[in-house]
C-alpha cells in the first residue's frame, strides 16, 4: 500500500460569489488540480457553490447542475461552504457578504482592494472577533505573493520600504510611451483598445487602484493602520512622452510607483509618477507586469515580480489562500483566527515634507532674459538648481526648459511653482515630476 493510499483525505468545501474574470479562473484552477490537492495534501477541496448573476457560467465552468445560486445569502448560509471566496468587488453587497460569513464561523477569501484599502482594520477586527480568518493575497499585486512574504517569511524582519509597480494598466501605458513616443492619450486608447484599460480609466490612471494596493502593503508590513485616504496620490494624466525622452537622457525611467517607507518622522506612503535609476530593478519592470521591492532591516533588498491581474495568476493567489485555510480545516485544528495587526497606529508624514529632487519643466518665452526671474522664483523659495536643460521644442517664441533641483523640500516647491505660474515669462508649469532618492530606501539595513 503506498503512502497516499494511507493518507485521510477530508473535503473542504469551497463557496465562490462572482464567477467573472478572476471567480472563473478560481474554479477552473481548483477543477483543474483537485485529485493533485487530494494527493499531496489530502485535501478534497470542492467547489461546492458558487453565486453569480448569470445562471450559464455554471455549465460554462463545467459545475454540476445545482451548484450555482443567484442568492449570496444563500452560499453563505450552505453547511457545505467552509470558505466564503468573494470576487465580486465593490463595497456592497460586499461587507454585507464579509459580515455574514463571519456571523457564520466562516473564513472570507478576496482580491477586493478597494474595500480593504478603506475598511482593512474593522474587517479584520471582525473576523478576528469570531474566531476566523479574512485572507486577501489577491488583493495586492494579483499573483505576486507578497502578503504571504510579508505575513510570513519576513516577519523576523523590521520592514524599512515597500515599493512597488502595483498597476499594470499604467504600467504598460508609460512602456508603450517611453518604447513609442506616444503621448497619454494615444497609448490610453490603445490599451483600452487591446483591454488593458478600461472604459472609464479613473481608478487605474489617477492612481486610485495602487494607493489601495499600498494602503493594504503597508498596514501589514508596517504593523499598523494606513487607509487608502491616507495616501497622497497622482496619477500619470500629467506625464508626457516629452519627460519621458528626457528622462531616457538624464539616465531615469518614469513608472507609478506605490511608496512607503517607515521613518522616523512617520510612515511616508504615497503613489504618483517617479523618477528612478535606470539600473534599478524597478525600472526594469515593462509591460502589465507587477513588481514589488521590499526591504528588511535584516533580509536587506528583495524584489517580487510578476503579474499583478488577470485570470489565472489572481486566480492563483486565491487559490493559495483557500488551500492555506482548507489545509488546517481538514486537520481538524481551524486556522488560528485572524489576528489583530493594527493594533498601533503611526503617524503619517504629510507629502508637504517630503525632501528629495525634483524635474520641472516649463514652457517659458524664448528670449534673452527670459530665465533671470524664473531661476529667481526658484532662489526665493529656497530651492537649489542642480541643472538647467533647454529642450528642442521651440517655435521662436517660447520653448521648454528643464530644471533639476538638488534635494528640496515639497512645500518648497509648491510655493517655488505658484510663483513661477504667475510669471510673465513663463506660459505653463508643464510638469514635476519626483526624482526619489532610491538610496534612502534601505537606510536601517543592518551591516553584514
Ligand atoms: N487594474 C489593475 C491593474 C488590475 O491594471 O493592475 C487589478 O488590480
Amino acid at each position: 500500500m503506498t503512502a497516499t493510499a494511507q493518507k485521510t483525505v477530508r473535503t473542504v468545501g469551497v463557496g465562490v460569489i462572482g464567477l467573472g474574470t478572476v471567480g472563473g479562473g478560481t474554479v477552473r484552477t481548483i477543477l483543474r488540480h483537485r485529485s493533485e490537492y487530494a494527493r499531496a495534501y489530502g485535501i478534497d477541496l470542492t467547489v461546492s457553490r458558487v453565486c453569480d448573476m448569470r445562471p450559464e457560467r455554471e455549465a460554462e465552468l463545467g459545475l454540476p447542475a445545482g451548484t450555482l445560486t443567484t442568492d449570496w445569502h444563500e452560499l453563505v448560509a450552505d453547511p457545505a461552504v467552509d470558505i466564503v471566496v468573494e470576487l465580486i468587488g465593490g463595497e456592497h453587497p460586499a461587507t454585507e457578504i464579509f459580515e455574514e460569513a463571519f456571523a457564520a464561523g466562516k473564513h472570507v477569501v478576496t482580491a477586493n482592494k478597494a474595500l480593504l484599502g478603506r475598511h482593512v482594520e474593522r474587517l479584520a477586527r471582525l473576523a478576528a472577533e469570531h474566531g476566523v480568518q479574512l485572507k486577501c493575497e489577491a488583493a495586492a499585486a494579483g499573483g505576486i505573493p507578497i502578503v504571504n512574504a510579508l505575513e510570513h517569511a519576513l516577519t523576523g524582519n523590521e520592514i524599512l520600504t515597500v515599493a512597488g509597480i502595483l498597476n499594470g494598466t499604467t504600467n504598460y501605458m508609460l512602456t508603450r510611451m517611453e518604447a513609442e513616443g506616444l503621448d497619454y492619450d494615444e497609448v490610453l486608447a490603445e490599451a483600452q483598445r487591446l483591454g488593458y484599460a478600461e472604459a472609464d480609466p479613473t481608478a487605474d490612471v489617477d492612481g486610485f487602484d495602487a494607493a489601495s494596493k499600498v494602503a493594504i502593503l503597508s498596514s501589514i508590513a508596517f504593523h499598523t493602520r494606513v487607509t487608502t485616504d491616507d495616501v497622497y496620490m497622482q496619477g500619470i494624466r500629467d506625464v508626457s512622452a516629452a519627460d519621458i525622452a528626457q528622462a531616457r537622457e538624464l539616465g531615469y525611467r518614469v513608472k507609478l510607483l506605490g511608496i512607503a517607507r517607515n521613518t522616523p518622522e512617520g510612515v511616508d506612503v504615497r503613489v504618483h509618477p517617479t523618477m528612478i535609476p535606470e539600473g534599478h530593478m524597478l525600472a526594469g519592470v515593462s509591460g502589465a507586469m507587477n513588481a514589488v521591492f521590499v526591504v528588511g532591516d535584516a533580509v536587506g533588498e528583495t524584489m517580487f515580480y510578476g503579474a499583478g491581474a488577470g485570470s489565472f495568476p489572481t486566480a492563483s493567489a486565491v487559490v493559495g489562500d483557500v488551500l492555506e485555510l482548507a489545509d488546517a480545516i481538514a486537520r481538524g485544528e481551524g486556522p488560528m483566527p485572524e489576528v489583530e495587526p493594527y493594533d498601533r497606529v503611526l503617524g503619517l508624514r504629510p507629502i508637504d515634507e517630503l525632501e528629495t529632487r525634483y524635474y520641472i519643466r516649463l514652457m517659458v518665452e524664448d528670449r534673452v532674459g527670459a530665465l533671470a526671474p524664473v531661476v529667481a522664483a526658484f532662489a526665493d523659495a529656497g530651492i537649489s538648481i542642480s541643472t538647467i536643460h533647454q529642450l528642442k521644442d521651440g517655435d521662436g517664441t517660447r520653448c521648454s526648459v528643464v530644471f533639476l533641483t538638488h534635494r528640496a523640500v515639497e512645500r518648497d516647491v509648491r510655493r517655488a511653482c505658484e510663483a513661477l505660474s504667475a510669471l510673465d515669462e513663463v506660459e505653463r508649469v508643464a510638469s514635476v515630476i519626483r526624482i526619489e532618492d532610491v538610496a534612502a530606501w534601505t537606510d536601517g539595513v543592518e551591516e553584514n
